[in-house]
């Protein structure tokens, strides 16, 4: 943390939530909070709550939910710092420059100039596309159908046939060498020394969500090779972390984005009209990308290019968006090669009805499988049903199992409850195939007991920040120790605080954490709940265990650790011990 916390929060206070978040939504009061519609997921009827009470915003639908940095952080896609500065100047504090230690600064001022140099070459590439030496990229990229309000709003450019003019120009404009270099513009070597990395080629700059230039990939006007030079990863370009359009994308307000493999497939979807399209690329989609696509949207539509890589990189996709709660529809492009081709030839129409016909990515697998299998003839069919029942039997929920056995059944002509039953078989099948799969399992619920010892330490924490009433009831039970190291204890401490102090105040808890997934992850802290949990009753019910399952596992883990030799340590343990069984009884009331 560069600033010190009172100064954090004298920014937060001078910041009134409502106020802030009412330049992005409108909000209408309902009784002691106001409601909008949820920035952060699409709807129709308002569940995103902002409370001035408490200065924190929440959406019932999506889960989101934080403080007023928290809230910039995710519309604006700032760093904790960046919020800070934008919430001081709006209030006009002033944040002393001297704060910053010498290597956060040095790595700031890096970065900014990085993303000057990026700037000043995108603007010089697009002036010498307009330029007569542009002539010839310019006529490329119009024969390849792009407008000039496309080419303008794309940045589009132009990297001359001299070998060090852009080199020259940023040397002119006062960048040093080493940044130039940094920032992957130009390469050095001993013979020739310093010359261009772009030569002669149609240039597309890569920008972040708030359209900032990080990088650029160029394209030769033909078939030379390689076909697209990329720039490398620099302090500001992570290509795992960032997405070709998305800071167009973000705004288009559908609830789906278009996934594409390439620049020109985002700028032809987004000039037909599909400004949800987004592009990873070339390079295979991450777990990063999922998080950064969750940020906006559940659902994705992946028109991956129809050949056998583009297949088999939609295939890999699908399970790594379904692990960040994105599902995947896949839209088919033959008989052309990508979407650029596809809407090209048959126009927008053509693609909205491809859209409409999206196969999920179960179904696609089948359908790749069906491939490989002679499906006229009876043997065939029979082992490519055999195939897919194996796949259906991997659905754990007995429910989405069901759902595929019918869709499946209808999609290939085959019986029902035959397929039902095949996929039982299947299952014992795979079972007895597998029995060394019990280690495994063994460590799937280690981790599960780890997630639901989380999971309930969340919880609890919601509560006690809700409800003093609660807290009281509780205290005496769980001291913050009791809590995870780490990020759960400081929130816990900081809470237990406050509360000897004059109360809860969970809103100048999540300033505390600067780092953006720690920020995240202590803002969610605070909106952890179960909706099954209607009646008070229940509510007991579940807070007692909870309090229960906490306790006893800061016990095991106090065990755990124990020295043999530490006797002083036995004996409170088995203190504490007696005192869960005494916890058993435990009733806490809810009001
Ligand atoms: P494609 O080869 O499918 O090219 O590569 P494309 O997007 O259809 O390009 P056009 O239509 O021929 O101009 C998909 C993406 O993979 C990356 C680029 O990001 C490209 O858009 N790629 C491809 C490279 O980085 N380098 C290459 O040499 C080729
Ligand atoms: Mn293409």
């Amino acid at each position: 943390m560069y600033y010190p916390d009172e100064l954090i929060e004298e920014v937060r206070l001078k910041n009134d939530i409502v106020d802030v978040i009412s330049g992005y939504v409108r909000l209408q009061k309902k009784g002691s909070s106001y409601f909008g519609l949820c920035p952060f997921h699409n709807e129709k009827s308002p569940s995103f709550s902002v409370s001035r009470e408490k200065q924190m915003y929440y959406c019932f639908g999506c889960g989101a939910g934080g403080n007023v940095f928290t809230f910039l952080m995710e519309y604006e896609n700032y760093s904790f710092l960046e919020a800070l500065k934008f919430l001081a100047d709006r209030a006009g504090v002033e944040l002393p420059e001297a704060e910053y230690s010498e290597e956060a600064k040095k790595r700031a001022g890096i970065k900014a100039v990085l993303l000057e140099i990026n700037k000043a070459a995108a603007q010089y590439f697009y002036v010498q596309l307009k330029n007569p030496q542009g002539q010839n990229a310019l006529t490329y990229l119009k024969e390849r159908g792009l407008s000039d309000d496309t080419i303008k709003a794309f940045g589009l450019g132009y990297s001359n046939k001299y070998s060090d003019d852009l080199y020259r120009y940023l040397k002119s404009k006062g960048y040093k060498d080493e940044l130039i270099s940094q920032a992957g513009l130009v390469s050095v070597d001993e013979k020739h020394g310093v010359y261009d990395k772009f030569w002669n080629r149609v240039m597309f700059p890569i920008m972040d969500v708030n359209s900032r230039v990080i990088g650029f990939g160029g394209r030769v006007m033909g078939d030379g090779k390689p076909k697209y030079l990329n720039s490398p990863e620099t302090m500001i370009f992570d290509k795992s972390r960032n997405l070709y359009g998305l800071n167009r994308a973000r705004t288009s307000r559908k609830s789906y984005f278009l996934i594409c493999e390439g620049y020109m497939d985002v700028i032809s979807l987004h000039q037909a009209g599909f400004t949800n399209a987004v592009a990873s690329l070339g390079t295979a989609l991450t777990a990063g990308h999922a998080s950064l696509i969750k940020r906006y949207v559940n659902e994705v539509y992946l028109t991956y290019d129809s050949d056998d890589a583009g297949t088999r990189a939609a295939l890999r996709a699908v399970p790594i968006l379904k692990e960040a709660g994105i599902t995947s529809r896949i839209i088919r492009m033959e008989p052309y090669k990508d979407p650029d081709e596809f809407i090209k030839n048959l126009g927008r129409e053509a693609f909205k009805e491809r859209i409409h016909k999206a196969g999920n990515g179960f179904m696609f697998g089948l359908e790749v499988l069906e491939k490989s299998y002679d499906m006229t003839s009876p043997e065939g069919k029979t082992e490519f049903m055999r195939e897919a029942a194996r796949r259906l039997a991997e659905f754990d929920e007995e429910i989405e199992r069901g759902n595929y056995i019918e869709a499946v059944a209808a999609a290939y002509h085959v019986g029902h409850e035959e397929l039902r039953k095949l996929t039982g078989r299947m299952a014992v099948q795979s079972g007895l195939a597998k029995p060394v799969e019990r280690p495994k399992a063994a460590i799937k619920r280690e981790k599960e007991k780890e997630n639901g010892v989380q999971k309930s330490q969340k919880l609890l924490l919601t509560w006690i920040a809700s409800d003093e009433h609660i807290f009281r009831q509780i205290e005496r039970y769980i001291a913050p120790e009791d809590f995870s190291e780490g990020l759960y204890r400081t929130v816990a401490e900081l809470l237990y605080e406050q509360y000897e102090n004059g109360g809860p105040n969970p809103a100048a808890i999540i300033s505390r954490f600067a780092d953006e997934e720690e920020h995240r992850e202590a803002a969610s802290l605070f909106h952890t709940r179960i909706r099954e949990l209607s009646t008070a009753k229940e509510q007991e019910k579940a807070l007692a265990e909870t309090v229960m399952r906490i306790k006893s596992n800061s016990i095991e883990e106090a065990a755990a650790k124990l020295e043999p030799t530490d006797m002083k340590g036995l004996q409170r343990l088995m203190e504490a011990k007696r005192e869960l069984q005494n916890l058993a009884k435990l009733h806490i009331s809810i009001n």
